[in-house]
């Protein structure tokens, strides 16, 4: 039985700010942002929005009213939840109108998340191959103004239909997982933004992402030139390259040459979203599906990474036909239509926060699934 990707789509809010005129703000060369770490514009979310919204928003574009009698079950991995105990999947799994009787949970553990999520989805069909499974992943990643991780915050969210109908791309049911237990990036309860040990986080992902590549190469049996194209976890888009660059001396000129290529492809959305933590791998493997060279039975290598840190290798294979289930069009239209904001607007939307006093506030956000009302610390969302 084959199992996977059925159908995928990203949200990002309606706001991003240019990467030049932070670097300008905070008295830096424009070219560290956009050299040296790779970022052109990133996302901002208004405080009238968070990750039910993003995720909902991101599921909506791809769920039809069929799918929603077949979703037996719906998974958020985030790290960005505002309720310790209420998941977020159950909300979105309401704003969607998704059937009643699906289990309905949320995962977390930094950036591997969504991975984790997208696993469990694979092995639930497994048991149960008429039924499907709703992934979503989605993160507000925010270190705070003037900071070193500032420019590399980001926002957004990613949904996956897990099913046994995988029309883009289906499990190859070979992933190496590698964790150890290190503090580069943690937000204890309480702390409103992580706190990050920045190039420790750096060693750590390479080093890890090293690791996974010899597990897979001596459990699989496979060398670069198996695979079209590697995509990685983005929070920022210098730093796959920083990992391809551990392993590149290992394989030919060609297979250099041809991974690099689909790696520009994969890191086009990122480049202009920033980190989504969660959803990055994510929205690197919807830039590649929407812009690279692939074709069917094309192997894609995944690397998720989740800082603290845990990390997982898998290939997914690309299926006949899969750019009729892609939404090529509507992706970058959703990127061209976003609001530039003065690094002004940025600075206030940043500080802006829901009140926290149990009293009763309304917002005026028209957009799709925003906050409309929060009261006694109940989000009540606008629906689409
Ligand atoms: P920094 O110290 O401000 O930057 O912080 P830097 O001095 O290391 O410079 C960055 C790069 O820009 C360097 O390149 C410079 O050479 C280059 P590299 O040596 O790294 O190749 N540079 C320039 N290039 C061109 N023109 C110039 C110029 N100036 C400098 N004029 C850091 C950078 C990433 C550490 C910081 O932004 C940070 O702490 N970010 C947050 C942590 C992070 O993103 N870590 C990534 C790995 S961990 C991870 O991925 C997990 C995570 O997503 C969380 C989760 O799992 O939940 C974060």
């Amino acid at each position: 039985m084959k199992i996977g990707i059925e159908k995928i789509a990203f949200h990002v809010p309606n706001n991003y700010v240019e990467m030049t005129d932070l670097a300008q703000a905070r008295q830096v060369d424009p070219n560290k942002f956009h050299i040296g770490l790779g970022q052109d514009q990133m996302a901002v979310l208004p405080y009238t929005q968070d990750i039910v919204t993003l995720g909902a928003n991101a599921a909506q574009r791809i769920v039809s009213d069929t799918d929603k009698k077949q979703i037996a079950m719906v998974i958020v991995g985030t790290e960005s939840a505002h309720d310790f105990s209420k998941s977020a999947a159950v909300s979105i799994h309401h704003l969607l109108g998704i059937q009643p009787y699906a289990r309905t949970y949320e995962i977390k553990h930094a950036c591997y998340g969504g991975t984790a999520a997208l696993q469990q989805a694979h092995d639930f069909v497994a048991c149960h191959p008429d039924k499907k499974v709703l992934v979503i992943a989605a993160d507000i990643a925010k270190y705070g103004l003037a900071t070193p991780g500032e420019p590399t915050q980001g926002c957004g969210a990613v949904a996956m239909l897990v099913s046994a109908e995988p029309k883009i791309l289906r499990f190859a049911d070979d992933s190496v997982y590698y964790a150890e237990d290190v503090y580069d990036f943690w937000r204890p309860a309480g702390h409103d933004y992580p706190l990050v040990d920045g190039h420790l986080s750096n060693e750590i992902y390479v080093e890890s992402f090293v690791k996974v590549w010899e597990a897979n190469k001596k459990l699989n049996q496979r060398t670069a030139s198996d695979y079209a194209a590697l995509t990685f976890h983005l929070p920022y888009t210098k730093m796959g390259r920083k990992a391809f660059a551990a392993i590149a001396l290992e394989m030919s000129t060609a297979d250099q040459d041809r991974l690099m290529a689909q790696y520009e492809h994969a890191i086009t959305y990122s480049r202009k979203v920033g980190n989504l933590y969660t959803g990055s791998l994510y929205l690197g493997l919807c830039s590649l599906l929407d812009h690279g060279t692939l074709k069917a039975g094309d192997r894609i290598g995944l690397f998720s990474y989740g800082s603290g840190a845990v990390s997982e290798f898998f290939s997914l294979i690309v299926e006949p036909d899969f750019k009729r289930s892609l939404l090529i069009a509507e992706n970058e239209a959703l990127l061209a239509q976003r609001k530039k904001l003065t690094l002004t607007e940025y600075e206030t939307l940043f500080k802006q926060k829901l009140p926290a006093d149990g009293g009763t506030y309304e917002f005026d956000d028209t957009s799709s699934f925003a906050i409309k009302k929060i009261s006694g610390d109940i989000r009540y969302y606008r629906e689409a």
